[in-house]
């Protein structure tokens, strides 16, 4: 298959082009490098184009230069305290852009257009485990762009009988086995990274927001999903889509969650060193439990995660930001 990868020099963009290319696919990536990564691109064997998505003249390049049996949707701004201030930032890169894209893929005939959703569109959690049925209110502009881009997917299947797979993803995490790219946000907001710069030094502490949570040790609990794992789910999902001519909804996680004391006795067994953490209040919306029900993934698409287990995820970022901050 010939995909476009929007964001894909990115983490999970990335690790998806390379999963394309160990699969014999044909990647061609799109990304304005606002927050990836030139050597991701260069270090890819595959077309890219620098720009963003919300460049008119640009896109209706790339697609006449390309036939695509479908695009993968990566890029979007994606800090939710941000998001919040800046709703505008967000609504016109996340919504608006999008939107430019898909008018590209109804224009080109495109059949399928995969897309990185989120548990944030459920916004909070009113069961432990999430299905895809759960209520969707999200609580941010972050999580309501993505909601309001699913929205609009569905109007356009209707209008444009074009076909999409929303993957609504809970913590990625972890990166390439072979330790040659991972995860380098800037600045970097998740758990893991954090608390594996505390181990290395690069951070004096790690915080844990909240102690008193109802949850087994206090702290809260996160499903955290390999971005190798969440990369073969695009493929999948890409696969049946065209094959069976059907849109799917689709949650990724592994189904069961870890505790931040949980994460970061993981990273301390790993990385052999003693992790420095600060007790602080709850941070306003941090729901105790998010834990995705992905048996449709599973069931439907065939995915079968490879890399579930915590250590073998903080074993992989480990090794990745070893190199990468060496
Ligand atoms: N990381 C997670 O845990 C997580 C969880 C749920 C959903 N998501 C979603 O997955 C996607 C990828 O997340 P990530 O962690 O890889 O983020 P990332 O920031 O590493 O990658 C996003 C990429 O998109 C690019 N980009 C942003 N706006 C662009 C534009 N207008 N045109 C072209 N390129 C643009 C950035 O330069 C960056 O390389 C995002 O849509 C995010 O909302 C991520």
């Amino acid at each position: 298959m010939k995909v476009l990868v929007t964001g894909g020099a990115g983490y999970i963009g990335r690790h998806t082009v390379q999963a394309l290319l160990e699969q014999g696919h044909k990647p061609v990536i799109l990304d304005s490098l606002v927050y990836g990564h030139r050597d991701f691109l260069t270090s890819a064997n595959c077309p890219y184009y620098i720009g963003s998505i919300s460049d008119h003249a640009l896109l209706r390049r790339v697609f006449r230069e390309h036939q695509f049996d479908g695009v993968m949707h990566f890029s979007a701004f994606a800090y939710v305290a941000e998001s919040v201030r800046r709703p505008d930032v967000y609504y016109r890169n996340n919504l608006m852009g999008t939107i430019e894209l898909l008018d590209q893929c109804v224009e080109h005939g495109v059949k399928t257009f995969v897309f990185s959703s989120t548990c944030a569109t459920y916004g909070l959690a009113q069961t432990p485990t999430m299905a895809e049925n759960h209520p969707q209110n999200p609580v941010n502009p972050y999580g309501r762009s993505k909601w309001m881009v699913e929205q609009v997917l569905k109007d356009y299947e209707i209008a444009f009988g074009l076909k999409h797979v929303i993957l609504r993803y809970f913590n990625a995490a972890g990166a390439h086995p072979d330790g040659h790219i991972g995860e380098d946000h800037s600045p970097e907001t998740h758990l893991i990274p954090l608390v594996l710069y505390t181990a290395m030094g690069k951070l004096p502490e790690i915080q844990v927001f909240g102690t008193d949570y109802d949850t087994p040790d206090g702290t809260c609990i996160r499903d955290y999903i390999h971005v190798c794992d969440l990369a073969d789910a695009h493929i999948l999902g890409l696969h049946y889509s065209i094959r069976h001519n059907k849109s799917v909804v689709a949650n990724l996680g592994n189904g069961s969650g870890h505790s931040v004391r949980q994460v970061i006795e993981c990273c301390q067994q790993v990385t052999g060193k003693s992790i420095p953490a600060r007790e602080t209040g709850r941070r306003p919306g941090d729901p105790p439990v998010l834990v995705a029900r992905s048996d449709y993934a599973r069931t439907e698409l065939g995915w079968a995660p490879q890399y579930s287990s915590l250590r073998t995820i903080v074993e992989h970022a480990y090794r990745w930001h070893l190199g990468r901050h060496a």
